[in-house]
């Protein structure tokens, strides 16, 4: 690189400065022990961890981070890691969705005021991964994504155990008495036996497919596991290549395409992706302008062959898909739905990535001739009750619910629901149509993962495992149900469905993508106006912000004034 080239980087805004400025700039980071020469012209990699102890699925990020850096000194670049908001879905209360605007706003910031020239993102439980990439996208630096890989599968009494899909089960088996307590203790400890996020076509693993299948991380890094390591291999080599990009000046705007989008989506399809994946991908889209639409995921998605044979929709975990081949066998398998010519992180575009990909093991995953379901997307539904849409997830639903008609039993929030559901005299049977109000963005507020609410105790006692439900809320990508999630306008709105009542008709036919309320205009019209909206008692700080903020499902959930990109120039001197 030219003495000239490298003047022209970013970073040397910072570092390449002469006087006061320049001291002050390089003096407090010598402090790490920098040796003068990495502040002259090097490609700076800004290294965006999601490391936390309270976030277990990315507790082992330092060790990544280190990975990293080692390609990028490697390569001849200077890296410097920096935290982030870290999103775990586990723990944080009421809900990690609240809070993966804000964190989204920590990464752009934290980007654009530093002296980076790229960045790498380190991503894993469910929400690092777009808030990661949708900061990233508001700033437009040449960016990888290193997911930081699944837990090895679970085993308990011979056999395996998924992360999240097992817990639901094993909640039915309590509650139905055929379970104890002592037997969920023991489960406890088998399920995460290893570090790494959920092992199960959950959440985190959709986010790290759809990462890879919109070209954000190199040729099959999203299906390696945690404790694998080739996956410490990979996040080197991500570290070597950031550097490289740096010169090709390769920006994330230029990965991410509206068809980069459009494979997102129909790998996703064929993965059997959490219904999360629509609020992320619907997000990202639009901090990068690209108009992308709740329609575009079923005119895209709906017809996909589901090809995974994965928990929570299949039966196996993470680990034996990697065995079999990983993301890229299924690019390949999709290759006549893909437009491969759109260019990667790596340079390549998906045609040259995968050409060498081979099935090993044509159970785990299905050769697009003999699918598990010819049509097994997402599926978004109309009606009166959700005028913009809600959406099922066709591949973990029972196939003889899909088109029903029921009697509707309402929980008119998630406390309602916990006061009645096991009440031995609630007058629900199986034929009924679960309601749950007050769950969505600005009700809850933050759009709980609470839609595949529990079924009641008497009914699961019956041997019966799912009913139709809906919500305004989401549901846990390790779930899985006849669930209608997402429902927009949502309730708190005081939209249709602020307004079922206990005993009315719901009819869904999702072949024909329609859920309708039989209740007519008129008599809606008279229930609105004796509807009042809950008092949520937030009026201050980061909550309230959201919640006047916040945008509807169908436009990803994100806050009103975030979509876009501000790009990476700062303009004032900070001395
Ligand atoms: Fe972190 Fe599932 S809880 S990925």
């Amino acid at each position: 690189m030219s003495d000239s080239g490298y003047k022209k980087r970013r970073s040397q805004n910072w570092f390449g400065k002469e006087g006061k400025d320049g001291f002050i700039y390089r003096s407090w980071m010598k402090n790490q022990g920098t040796p003068a020469h990495q502040f002259k012209g090097k490609p700076v990699i800004g290294i965006c961890n999601t490391w936390s102890e309270v976030t277990p699925c990315n507790a082992h990020f330092r060790e990544l981070a280190q990975s990293v850096k080692n390609g990028v000194y490697e390569a001849g670049g200077f890296p410097l890691e920096f935290p982030v908001m870290s999103l775990g879905e586990t723990l944080i209360r009421p809900t990690a969705m609240l809070y993966r605007n804000l964190a989204s706003m920590t990464v752009e910031e934290s980007i654009r005021a530093n002296p980076f020239d790229a960045v790498v993102l380190l991503t894993g439980c469910d929400k690092t991964t777009p808030s990661l990439i949708m900061g990233a996208a508001s700033v437009d630096l040449p960016t990888i994504v290193v997911s930081g890989g699944p837990m090895l599968n679970g085993k308990f009494r011979g056999r395996e155990l998924g992360s999240g899909t097992d817990v639901w089960r094993f909640d039915a088996d309590r509650k139905a008495g055929r379970m104890t307590e002592e037997e969920m203790d023991e489960a406890e400890a088998c399920m995460s036996r290893s570090i790494g996020h959920c092992n199960t076509m959950g959440t985190a693993s959709t986010m790290a497919v759809m990462a890879e299948s919109l070209g954000l991380t190199l040729p099959g890094v999203s299906s390696i596991p945690a404790a694998d390591s080739r996956k410490k291999m990979m996040a080197h080599m991500t570290g070597m290549r950031i550097v490289e990009m740096v010169e090709e000046e390769l920006s994330i705007s230029k990965i991410l395409t509206k068809p980069a989008f459009l494979n997102a989506i129909k790998v996703n399809s064929a993965v059997g992706g959490s219904t999360n994946f629509i609020l992320h991908l619907l997000a990202i889209a639009k901090r990068v302008g690209i108009d992308l639409t709740l329609n575009d995921f079923d005119v895209h998605g709906s017809k996909i062959p589901f090809l995974l044979n994965l928990m929570p929709s299949g039966k196996y975990l993470m680990e034996d898909y990697y065995y079999a081949g990983g993301i890229q066998v299924i690019m390949k398998e999709l290759s006549e739905h893909l437009d491969r010519n759109v260019i990667t992180v790596n340079g390549k575009n998906l045609h040259e990535n995968s050409a060498k990909a081979r099935n090993w093991n044509t159970d785990v995953i299905r050769p697009i001739t003999d699918p598990i379901l010819k049509e097994g997307g997402i599926t978004v539904v109309r009606g009166n009750l959700c005028t913009e849409g809600a959406v099922i997830k066709v591949s973990a639903a029972t196939p003889s619910l899909l088109k029903h008609k029921g009697r509707a039993v309402v929980f008119e929030n998630i406390e309602d629901y916990h006061a009645r559901v096991d009440d031995p005299d609630l007058d629900i049977d199986e034929t009924c149509v679960m309601v749950l109000k007050n769950v969505g963005p600005k009700g809850y507020p933050g759009m709980p993962e609470v839609g595949n609410m529990a079924l009641p105790k008497k009914i699961l006692e019956k041997g019966i495992d799912d009913m139709v439900r809906i919500s305004d809320g989401r549901m846990s990508g390790t779930a899985y149900g006849t669930v209608f999630l997402h429902a927009s306008p949502e309730s708190a709105l005081g939209s249709p469905l602020a307004l079922v009542q206990n005993g009315d008709i719901i009819e869904c036919d999702v072949q024909a993508k329609k859920i309708h309320l039989h209740v007519s205009d008129e008599e809606l019209a008279e229930r609105r106006k004796n509807w009042q909206p809950e008092d949520l008692g937030f009026d201050r700080g980061y909550i309230k912000l959201y919640i006047d903020t916040v945008n509807q499902a169908h436009e990803g959930a994100d806050m009103d004034f975030l979509p876009g990109c501000s790009g990476h120039v700062v303009n004032r001197e900070s001395h």
